[in-house]
């Protein structure tokens, strides 16, 4: 390992249990030096296994719905003075929608289950920036990641209104991004990642099947939690200062190919 986060100090989203993306990202931070805050919301606490991951990393767990503002101003208060500072990143890793849990088809909209998928898997990351912002928490140069998935640009029938919620992510990115890059030179970007195992990937309705063709399509194969965590260091490190409000595709090519050959062979093998 690099250090590369040696001396900072972050706020953790998401961890479930190992499979998860931010389980993966929580590790290699704590490895690379960080000392940081775990959090989820309190339902997932109660079925989750955090407390493993929090012993492993020596930190704290703070219970917070990411869509209540009150939650917000606790968890950042609580970590500054847990961390003995301000706050250097931030991982965005939340995403549900009951359409998609409950299986609701895209043409068949619970409008009142919508409001909830954009307010827990978008608006959510507005209120991390807005509250981190209003109470001064960030430090200069504080790195802010949210994850997202290439259904905000492309249709994936079954991923239903959480395409929606992703282009929504990517647009405060963008938004949000520019005045906390003005107010305290910190960078906001999303990291768009290949499906992955995960109990949020698994609940999507044919996840084997695409997760088998972004596999197939992409020169290097699907990233995985772990390359996820990776890259996810180096955006929160200072080695990527100066990249901000982007949208950065993490997906083994897979956004920029056609056709593949290993597609094209299974494809004929089938017909
Ligand atoms: N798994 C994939 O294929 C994939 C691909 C691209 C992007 N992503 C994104 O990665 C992120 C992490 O998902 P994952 O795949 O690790 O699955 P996961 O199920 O392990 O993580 C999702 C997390 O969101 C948390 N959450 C849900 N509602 C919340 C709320 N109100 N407040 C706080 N936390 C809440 C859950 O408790 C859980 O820890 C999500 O944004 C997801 O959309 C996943």
């Amino acid at each position: 390992m690099y250090q590369l986060l040696k001396g900072k100090r972050g706020i953790i989203t998401g961890a479930l249990d190992n499979n998860s993306i931010a389980w993966k990202i929580a590790e290699r931070a704590y490895q690379e030096g960080a000392t940081f805050t775990l959090t989820n919301a309190p339902i997932a606490l109660r079925m989750g296994k955090i407390n493993e991951l929090a012993a492993e990393c020596k930190t704290i767990v703070v219970p917070a719905d990411a869509t209540s503002v009150a939650d917000l101003e606790n968890l950042y208060k609580t970590s500054v003075e847990h961390l003995g500072g301000p706050i250097d990143f931030i991982l965005h890793s939340i995403g549900m929608s009951p359409n998609v849990r409950k299986k609701k088809s895209y043409t068949d909209l619970n409008y009142e289950w919508l409001n909830q998928t954009l307010d827990i898997s978008a608006i959510s990351f507005h209120k991390m920036l807005q509250v981190a912002d209003k109470l001064d928490v960030l430090n200069e140069h504080a790195s802010i990641v949210a994850l997202s998935y290439i259904a905000a640009q492309r249709t994936f029938p079954d991923y239903g209104d959480m395409a929606q919620a992703k282009a929504m992510l990517e647009s405060i990115a963008r938004s949000y991004g520019y005045f906390l890059g003005k107010k305290k030179k910190a960078r906001v970007n999303t990291i768009s990642q290949s499906p992955t195992m995960t109990t949020a990937g698994t609940g999507i309705k044919g996840f084997d099947v695409f997760f088998d063709y972004a596999n197939k399509m992409s020169p290097l194969g699907n990233a995985t939690a772990d390359d996820c965590a990776s890259y996810v260091l180096s955006l929160f490190s200072d080695l990527t200062r100066m990249v901000t409000m982007q949208n950065l595709m993490h997906d083994g090519g897979f956004s920029s190919t056609g056709i593949s050959e290993d597609l094209i062979h299974s494809l004929t093998a089938n017909s």
